[in-house]
């Protein structure tokens, strides 16, 4: 199976418990895009990989026009419908691959993408895309989940997470994520970090629909009683499995070339 179908497949499974999953409606994470983007106030905003366009419909009041792109085709229907029912009428959404979008040059004001980029097969692709289809002046804001410099514990790490989705293909640590967006052509404005705390069953849930992981929570537990923490702090507190992941947040603008 391509990787394109296995994500369509994952995240057509995820769709409804993410869409009301708190963990993907924080509102600490909404005002710090508000915050980054209020100098594209007013302007063409794209959200890339939008999923069930909850960080879109969050954002759109501040935005004339915001755009939402997704492979996945439920992702795009709820996320319409989400606009539609909040009355969003300066949104409009496409099925596309965030490798390839059917956008113009220098078109968007602003990128907007939140955990995404561990989906990407090639990151750097999307991120020269994203470049292609922004203005000389306009800004990506990434907010993503990171993995530790230790290669051990990154790659331990990402194993369990591909464990739970398998449409996971990596967590970079801090100086990959920062390199990928150099190497790709911008510079960055600034960063931001936050640990945010997770449970095995909350974090489990999101993916689960009628599939148990009750053997990744086994692998989980006894990682932990072992002291292996995977770089996210893995532990086991009163019989369940606690960790914490490591949230990135990146400005950044297009380098002139
Ligand atoms: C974890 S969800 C995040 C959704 C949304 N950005 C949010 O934060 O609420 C990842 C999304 O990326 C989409 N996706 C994964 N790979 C993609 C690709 N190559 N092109 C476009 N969308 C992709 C999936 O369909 C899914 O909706």
């Amino acid at each position: 199976m391509s990787h394109q179908q296995l994500v369509r497949d994952e995240f057509s499974r995820q769709a409804e418990a993410m869409a009301n999953a708190p963990a993907f409606s924080a509102e600490a994470i909404m005002n710090r895009f508000k915050d980054s983007l209020s100098p594209k106030k007013s302007g063409v905003m794209l959200d890339l990989a939008c999923g069930p366009g909850i960080l879109l419909a969050g954002l759109a009041s501040t935005m004339k026009l915001n755009v939402g792109v997704d492979l996945t085709p439920k992702m795009i229907q709820m996320a319409r419908a989400k606009c539609l029912a909040a009355n969003l009428t300066n949104t409009r959404f496409l099925e596309s691959p965030a490798e390839n979008l059917p956008f113009a040059s220098h078109l968007f004001d602003c990128v907007v993408t939140r955990l995404t980029l561990h989906h990407f097969m090639e990151p750097i692709y999307v991120l020269r895309e994203v470049k292609r289809i922004l203005k000389p002046d306009g800004l990506l804001v990434i907010a993503d989940l990171i993995s530790s410099e230790d290669s051990t514990e990154t790659q331990l790490h990402n194993a369990l997470e591909q464990l739970r989705d398998p449409s996971h293909i990596r967590m970079l640590p801090e100086s990959e994520l920062l390199q990928v967006v150099h190497d790709a052509g911008f510079r960055v404005i600034s960063t931001d970090h936050w640990l945010q705390q997770r449970q095995f069953g909350e974090w489990a849930a999101i993916v689960e629909n009628g599939r148990s992981l009750k053997s990744l929570e086994v692998v989980m537990k006894t990682m932990a009683a072992m002291g292996l923490t995977a770089g996210v702090n893995l532990r086991s507190s009163s019989g369940s499995v606690e960790f914490m992941h490591h949230w990135m947040f990146v400005v950044a603008q297009p380098v002139s070339s």
